[in-house]
């Protein structure tokens, strides 16, 4: 008795695997018959693996129900393993970005994500293509500075990946992890999960071209900044302070990180805010709250140039908190401070490009 192909597939047909909708004849990947002999290949996915005796049992005995006696039965089944979805590295979606540039303090609250803001949209507004990366995990600025704080990004295919697209406002890209959890509950997360959810950001988001990439972090000299510079090569830092001594003193800590041994990012220059008082009516009345010069005279200290200081004026609170970053109202005393900063942070970017090679991607920090 011969059985042929097309039997065998009708008879391993009519057993199904459990827990699924194939039959045995669904996962057959190879038949050879010939008058001594039946080769049967079969593949079964890797969740089923268990079921690999039963079904070369179930198999070898349809065959030998319908074959002669003393035909060479040979029943092989492999177990496939499921190929993981490839990923994108940083390096591939951030290959058409020119500039990344870290937007960093010591001390929290002294204005990082209001200066962030301001100056991508100023730079957007020199016609450079400019987005805007929110890597506060914890507490996220950019969707309540930019009214986008019910905008969820969508995710499209890109040369096989899957890649979040930013959300764009005043001709700035933006991306912040507050466009995908509560605030509160980003609060709550391990640091393990808060510096992953930052390296799927920097690996899965497409950004397109970029002139410049800013980078919002959190306060501090943390994981999230230790991240970020072993998963992109970051062009260099702006270290933002108050005068006030104790915001030196962390902003001094911040550069210390940003030019330790293996890190080696250059700082683009120290923006002062908040460095004086400036009621709207007076414009000529300076009131230094927080002391005089403070960010001018570490910048000295330092060698790092002085990018700008930007005063304490009502509006740049207010404007923030309404979704419009100051800078957007023209001629006013503070879109005239972030434009001012703005131009002269290109200069550095550019002067950093042409006197020193490219930042790369720190590889372990010990
Ligand atoms: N120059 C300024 N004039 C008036 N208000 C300002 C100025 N700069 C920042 N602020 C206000 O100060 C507060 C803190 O600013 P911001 O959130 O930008 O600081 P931050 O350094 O990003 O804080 P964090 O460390 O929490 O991330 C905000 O309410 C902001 O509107
Ligand atoms: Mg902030």
């Amino acid at each position: 008795m011969k059985i042929t192909k097309e039997q065998l597939l009708k008879k391993l047909g009519t057993v199904m695997l459990p827990d699924s909708n194939l039959s045995l004849a669904d996962i057959v990947t190879n038949v050879i018959i010939s008058d001594k002999s039946v080769i049967l290949n079969m593949e079964l996915a890797k969740q089923q693996s268990a079921m690999k005796n039963s079904v070369e049992k179930v198999a070898q005995n349809i065959i030998k129900e319908n074959t002669d006696a003393g035909t060479r039965i040979d029943v092989n089944i492999t177990t496939q393993m499921k190929k993981p979805k490839p990923k994108p590295t940083a390096q591939q979606a951030l290959s058409k970005v020119k500039n990344i540039i870290a937007i960093a303090s010591g001390k929290g609250g002294v204005g990082k994500s209001t200066i962030s803001a301001n100056l991508s949209i100023a730079l957007a507004s020199t016609g450079a293509k400019v987005g805007l990366l929110d890597a506060d995990v914890y507490g996220p600025s950019v969707p309540k500075m930019f009214d986008e704080e019910t905008a969820k990004p969508i995710v499209r295919k890109v040369n096989d990946f899957d890649l979040i697209i930013p959300i764009e406002k005043y001709g700035v890209k933006l991306l912040s992890i507050g466009f995908f959890v509560k605030p509160e509950d980003a609060l709550i997360w391990r640091g393990s999960m808060a510096t992953s959810a930052l390296k799927q950001l920097l690996n899965e988001t497409d950004w397109g071209e970029l002139d410049y990439l800013l980078i919002d972090l959190p306060p501090g000299t943390g994981d999230i900044h230790l991240t970020m510079v072993q998963t992109v090569p970051v062009t260099g830092a702006v270290i933002v302070t108050t005068p006030q001594d104790i915001a030196i003193a962390d902003a001094i800590k911040a550069v210390s990180m940003f030019n330790a041994n293996k890190i080696e990012v250059p700082i683009l220059g120290i923006v002062e805010n908040m460095s004086w008082f400036t009621p709207a009516e007076l414009p000529e009345n300076k009131y230094y709250i927080f002391g005089k010069d403070g960010g001018k005279k570490m910048a000295e200290k330092y060698g790092k140039e002085l990018l700008g200081q930007i005063p304490i004026v009502q509006s740049i609170r207010e404007q923030g908190d309404k979704g419009k970053p100051s800078v957007l109202i023209d001629n006013t005393i503070a879109s005239e401070a972030f434009k001012e900063t703005a131009n002269k942070l290109i200069k550095n970017i550019d002067k950093r490009n042409t006197n020193q090679t490219p930042t790369k991607v720190v590889e372990m920090v010990n």
